[in-house]
C-alpha cells in the first residue's frame, strides 16, 4: 500500500534507484547529502542527469541549518505525506545524533513511511564476539580515512523510538544476514551486522 506522496533521502551518495525502479521513478525525489557538489560533479562528468533534486546539509545539525527551506525552494512539500529513506548513512552520526535528526524531521515534515538500515551495537560492543579483532580494525581503518562509523545500534530501543516517539506503527525488522541468505548461496557478511528497519 502506497502511504506517500513524496521522497526524502538522507545522504544519498551516487544512488541511482530513484531513476531506475519504476515504483520510485513515478514520485519527487529530494535528498540532503554533505557532498551535494562532488555529486553533481560526478554526475556531469559522467554526462548522467537525476531527477533528484539534491541540496547540501549536514545531517548533524539540521535544526540549526536552512536545509529545510532549500528543500522547500526545490518544491518540497513539508505538508505532504513523505517516505524518509536513510540507506548506509546512519553509521556516519552517532545514535542520539541520529534520533534527534529524525525528532526534527518528524516535528518539521510530515513522514508517513521510513526504511533504514542501522549497525547493530549488539555485534559491535560484544567484546567476545568471534571476529572482534577484524571488527576492531574495520573500525580503526575507518576512522584514519575520515569516515569513521560512529553509529551502533539496539534493536529494541530503535523499535520503541520508531513506535513512541515518530508515532510510526508498523515496524518490519530484518537483520542483513535474512536478506543476503535469501539473495545469494553463502551468507557473506557478519550475519547480524546491519538490521534494516521499515515503518509506516
Ligand atoms: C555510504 S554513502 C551511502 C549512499 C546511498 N544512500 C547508498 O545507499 O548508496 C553515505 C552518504 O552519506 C553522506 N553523509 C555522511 N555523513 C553525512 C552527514 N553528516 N550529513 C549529510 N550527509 C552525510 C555521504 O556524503 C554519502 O553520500
Amino acid at each position: 500500500m502506497e502511504t506517500y506522496e513524496q521522497i526524502l533521502v538522507l545522504g544519498i551518495g551516487l544512488d541511482t534507484k530513484f531513476d531506475e525502479i519504476s515504483l520510485l521513478t513515478t514520485h519527487k525525489v529530494y535528498a540532503i547529502d554533505l557532498e551535494e557538489t562532488a555529486i553533481k560533479a560526478i554526475y556531469a562528468e559522467a554526462h548522467l542527469e537525476t531527477k533528484v533534486k539534491i541540496v547540501r546539509g549536514n545531517l548533524v545539525d539540521l535544526e540549526e541549518s536552512s536545509v529545510l527551506d532549500r528543500l522547500i525552494a526545490e518544491g518540497f512539500d513539508p505538508n505532504k505525506s513523505t517516505f524518509v529513506i536513510w540507506e548506509g548513512g546512519t553509521f556516519y552520526l552517532s545514535a542520539s545524533e541520529v534520533m534527534k535528526t529524525l525528532l526534527y524531521l518528524k516535528r518539521t515534515i510530515n513522514i508517513t513511511r521510513f526504511a533504514g538500515d542501522f549497525l547493530n551495537a549488539n555485534v559491535f560492543h560484544d567484546k567476545n564476539h568471534e571476529l572482534k579483532e577484524m571488527i576492531e580494525q574495520v573500525l580503526t581503518i575507518l576512522k584514519r580515512s575520515g569516515n569513521e562509523w560512529k553509529g551502533f545500534f539496539d534493536e529494541r530501543e530503535l523499535k520503541e523510538f520508531f513506535f513512541e516517539k515518530c508515532s510510526l506503527k508498523k515496524i518490519e525488522m530484518r537483520m542483513h544476514g535474512e536478506v543476503e541468505a535469501s539473495l545469494y548461496k553463502e551468507v557473506v557478511v557478519i550475519p547480524d551486522l546491519i538490521f534494516f528497519i521499515e515503518c509506516f
